[in-house]
Order: C-alpha cells, then structure tokens, then sequence
C-alpha cells in the first residue's frame, strides 16, 4: 500500500504548519552559496502544497521568513525578498490550478514595496479559490503577533469598545493574524533542529510535533504524508487520561 493510501481520511488534521528550515546547509553540502538552498527550496514549496492538496489538507502554513532572519546578511535577505517575488509570480499557476488560496501574516508593512504588491496581486487572484489556504509566515514573530493583538485589544479597551472582563481566550486569538484559521494540529520542522523558533505559539498549544532530519529543499509530498502518517497513531489527550478517552 502506498504512503497515502495508508492514512486515515476521516482523521487528517485540518492545518498542517511547518518550519521549512535546512536551505543554508543543504547548498554548503553542495558547495554552493546558501542562496542555492533558497531557491531549491521553491521546488519542495510546489510539492508540499500540492500534496496538501491531494491529501485534503484545508490550511498549510509556512514560515517562510521570521522577524529575526533580517539580522541575516544583508545580501542573503535581498536575494530572499528577490526570490519571494518572483516565486509568488511564478506560482500563481500552480495556485490556481490547485485551487489554492493564497495568505500571509506577519508585519507585512516591514516587506520591500515590490514583494507587498505582488502578495497582495496573488492574494486577490487566488481568494476565491476553495481547495486550501495556503499561508505564509513573512516578517513573522509570535512574540510580535501577540505584542500587536494585546496593544490592539488594549486600544479598544482604553476607547470603551471592550471590556476587560470580557477578554477571553477566544477574543484574543481574534486579534492574531491568524484570526478565523483553526489551530495547527500538527506542526513540523525539518533540519534536525528542535526548536520553534518564535512560531506561532499560541496556535501550537496541543499541536503535535513532528521532527525530520531532511533539510528543506529535499522536502517531498511523501515526507508530509509520513508526517500525518506518524500524527494519526499519536494518542492526543488534552489533558485527559487514556481511560477517559476510549
Ligand atoms: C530556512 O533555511 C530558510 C529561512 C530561514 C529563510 P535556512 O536558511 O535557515 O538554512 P540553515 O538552517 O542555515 O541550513
Ligand atoms: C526559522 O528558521 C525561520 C524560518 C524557517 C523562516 P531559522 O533558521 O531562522 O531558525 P533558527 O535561527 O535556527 O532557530
Ligand atoms: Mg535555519
């Protein structure tokens, strides 16, 4: 039986979200300059989301740039903001022709002029597609996100449009820019590094986690069907027992 035939359809989690990580380290085992992972990196993006697709994956979220990667070399974060654009322009096909929605969070207004328009042209042209959202995480911080959701709320706080009391768990997830997107059930980083690195903190609460050793750019569809593969046997207790819960 096949990888995919194996998982459970009835049981997939909704949002998948991944740390795309290892493109440096995959250029320099080739003797390349990291800029070389970058952009082979693209190719395990294309085969990602279209098998997300194929699996009926309803939100993949990509952390494709976090906040502190712009204390990378100036060069390295040029020639990212470079590649953002033009893979966003090129992809659009594939976008549509899967039926992918196209999203983005982050501090979006910290991007070059040239990648902002051309997220927010791709945006548009894949919003009414069904098939699954798409999302990436760029200028992304989850300390940032939940720094900007509490000055927000404590704006219309202070202008009487909330109350304090009225403050919930709910509420507050509401002011993330993940707002209206479910919580990531299962979330997963390549590289070998173990670690979040400042994403999405509050949505990975009872996610479960999956580690691969595979650098990013030799990232296939088969890798994420081994993922949720993997998710499916996991017990996920919420903090119940075993007993309370067969
Ligand atoms: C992930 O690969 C891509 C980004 C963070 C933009 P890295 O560039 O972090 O590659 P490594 O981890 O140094 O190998
Ligand atoms: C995390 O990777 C950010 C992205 C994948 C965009 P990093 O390579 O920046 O993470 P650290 O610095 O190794 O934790
Ligand atoms: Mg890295």
């Amino acid at each position: 039986m096949s990888l995919i035939e194996q998982i459970d359809k009835d049981k997939l989690p909704q949002h998948v979200a991944v740390i795309m990580d290892g493109n440096g380290r995959w250029a320099k085992e080739k003797g390349k300059l990291r800029v070389f992972g970058h952009q082979n990196g693209v190719v395990a993006v294309r085969d990602t989301v279209e098998g997300a697709v194929e699996l009926g994956i309803k939100y993949l979220t990509l952390y494709a740039f976090s906040t502190e990667n712009w204390n990378r070399p100036k060069l390295e974060v040029m020639a990212l903001m470079e590649l953002l654009v033009s893979t966003i322009s090129k992809e659009t096909k594939t976008l549509m022709d899967n039926g992918v929605r196209l999203n983005a969070i982050g501090n979006l207004s910290s991007l070059p002029e040239k990648c902002r328009k051309q997220l927010i042209e791709t945006i548009k042209k894949t919003a009414l597609n069904t098939n699954c959202t798409l999302t990436l995480a760029l200028s992304y911080s989850s300390r940032w996100e939940i720094t900007d959701a509490a000055k927000r709320i404590a704006v219309k706080v202070r202008d009487g449009e909330l109350k304090a009391e009225e403050i919930t768990e709910d509420i507050f997830g509401s002011h993330l820019n993940t707002a209206g997107i479910p919580d990531p059930e299962l979330m997963i980083r390549t590289s070998g590094e173990h670690r979040i690195s400042n994403y999405l903190l509050w949505q990975i609460a009872y996610a479960e986690l999956y580690f691969t050793s595979k650098l990013w750019p030799d990232f296939r569809r088969q890798d994420l069907f081994e993922a949720v593969l993997d998710y499916q046997k996991r017990e996920r207790r919420f903090g119940m027992t075993s007993e309370q819960l067969n």
